[in-house]
């Protein structure tokens, strides 16, 4: 039985734990405040910390809040311009001895709360805004939604990310996010709308029959999947 260090790292939280194939917890969840500035080389430091308190697992598997292609960091946009080009999969696997997979953080919690028919896109309200799309189960790597324009040249992420939630507040945080899931909707015709994040907590509306609110830890439990050639597809390459 092999057993995954699942790190899921974020703008202001990196947390870790460890899991069984099934993707049933078998330690403690330990989590660390994102360093600053969150340049790889502390960020690693602290999943070192991380992942000593954990111990006892085979591989390894990353949330990354960025666009990643085959374990490299694409992009970073809530951490640090260092992490551009950065090799996360190879840099993790010399650092704790095991073999290491990277995927985009929405991607590994879409694993995690995905039922695995249909179309499903997800979506995570934290300091960025997150977003995956799962046909039956397998994802497509990578739907940066965050950047593109939404309304009146502002993008998603300026109107529904962590700094717009602070600008704006609640209400009109909420608004906008009423807004943004009716053109999600006219834009994918998904069968299911996952949404996750820290800031999910903060909707106070009522959400369509096809959106569901999804646990925080969904960002952890779906790290398995990252091993599961199945789920991750011919073109979901992670390394
Ligand atoms: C990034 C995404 C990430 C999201 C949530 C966005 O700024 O572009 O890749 O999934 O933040 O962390």
């Amino acid at each position: 039985m092999s057993k995954t260090l699942s790190i899921d790292i974020g703008g202001s939280k990196v947390k870790a734990m460890v899991l069984d194939e099934a993707g049933q917890p078998v330690s403690s969840r330990e989590r660390m405040k994102t360093p600053q500035p969150a340049t790889p080389k502390a960020i690693l430091a602290v999943i070192e910390e991380l992942a000593a308190k954990l111990g006892g697992f085979d591989r390894i598997s990353t949330g990354f809040p960025g666009a990643v292609r085959h374990g490299v960091i694409e992009t970073a946009p809530n951490l640090d311009p260092l992490w551009k080009q950065f090799h996360l999969a190879d840099e993790l696997s010399a650092l704790l001895k095991r073999p290491a997979r990277v995927a985009n953080d929405a991607t590994v919690q879409g694993f995690g709360a995905i039922s695995g028919k249909g179309v499903e896109l997800v979506i995570t309200l934290g300091t960025g805004l997150g977003s995956a799309l799962f046909i039956d189960g397998i994802s497509l790597p990578n739907l940066e939604l965050a950047h593109h324009p939404f309304r009146a040249s502002n993008t998603y992420e300026e109107l529904l990310g962590q700094k717009a939630l602070e600008r704006e507040g609640k209400k009109k945080w909420n608004k906008q996010l009423q807004k943004a899931i009716e053109q999600l909707f006219n834009l994918f015709y998904y069968d299911r709308l996952l949404v996750g994040g820290g800031n999910a907590e903060h909707i106070d509306f009522k959400l369509p029959e096809s959106v569901h609110q999804i646990p925080n830890i969904a960002g952890i439990i779906g790290g398995v999947a990252l091993w599961d050639s199945a789920a991750i597809g011919a073109v979901t390459r992670v390394d």
